[in-house]
């Protein structure tokens, strides 16, 4: 798993170049040296290139806001998350935000001043959604970190080895006293209003928005392409990415002579 999003985009972005001889990227500045996933390789900082990516404040005033209602052990949920929408932030991150609400089909019982939850995968699927919960309330790199969760065999005891990759500065004890304590409740009374709160109301999970909005079309296509979908919505200047004015940069050929 540790190696799987560095390996997802050598293979997407290294390979166009990967038979050309480049000079190494690493002769140049140090600031330089995320400028491509080959120099990230070649310098040996792909991991911190890839996280000051997820650090940087965003560069459009307008994302595109994609909002994903799921349940942690949803199979369904965890492909989505996992093969289709992480990858789709890492490559359109300016133009797109993400918000993950873990709650799904829970149940949410009144019990005195606290509430109580019933996952329809059970227990370990609300630890699961809490886990998850905490850490977007805790930490920046809590995507990244959901991300590393869902694509492991077992979502809930990855959980530490996962914040260990990419927030070693977190303990996993002070996540876990937000999951058992107050904030943690709080904040999943939260994701069960913004839930409960959709219109049309959700009957499925994985669940999509796209702006604040769900239609039966946008679902279809967020399943279907989602970078498509997220390129052809956003109004502003498309990035290279989406094939917009900069695509040159894409585009560089080894001929055979
Ligand atoms: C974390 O949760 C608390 C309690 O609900 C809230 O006041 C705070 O703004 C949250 N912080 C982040 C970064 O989400």
């Amino acid at each position: 798993m540790m190696v799987l999003v560095p390996l997802l985009l050598a293979l997407w972005l290294g390979a166009p170049n990967g038979g050309c001889a480049l000079p190494p990227s690493c002769l140049q500045p140090p600031a330089k040296w995320c400028s491509s996933l080959d120099s990230a390789v070649q310098c040996g900082v792909l991991k911190q290139c890839l996280e000051s990516d997820f650090r940087r404040t965003r560069q459009t005033d307008d994302p595109v806001q994609v909002g994903l209602y799921y349940e942690s052990l949803c199979p369904g949920c965890r492909l989505f998350l996992t093969r289709m929408l992480f990858p789709t932030y890492l490559l359109l991150n300016e133009i797109m935000s993400v918000t993950l609400v873990p709650y799904g089909n829970a149940q949410e019982k009144p019990d005195g001043q606290k509430y109580t939850y019933e996952c329809q995968h059970g227990k370990d699927e609300c630890l699961g959604n809490m886990i998850e919960t905490c850490m977007m309330n805790m930490t920046e790199m809590a995507f990244p970190i959901i991300f590393c969760m869902e694509s492991s065999a077992d979502v809930i005891s990855s959980a530490e080895s996962c914040l260990k990759i990419y927030d070693p500065d977190l303990s996993m004890d002070k996540v876990m006293s937000c999951v058992n304590g107050d904030i943690g409740m709080q904040l999943m009374h939260q994701n069960a209003l913004k839930t409960k709160a959709l219109n049309p109301p959700h009957q499925y999970v994985p669940w999509i928005t796209i702006n604040g909005e769900h239609s039966d079309d946008q679902q279809e296509k967020a399943m279907t392409s989602l970078f498509s979908l997220v390129c052809s919505t956003y109004k502003g200047k498309k990035p290279a990415a989406c094939g917009g004015a900069e695509k040159i940069h894409y585009k560089s050929y080894c001929h055979n002579e």
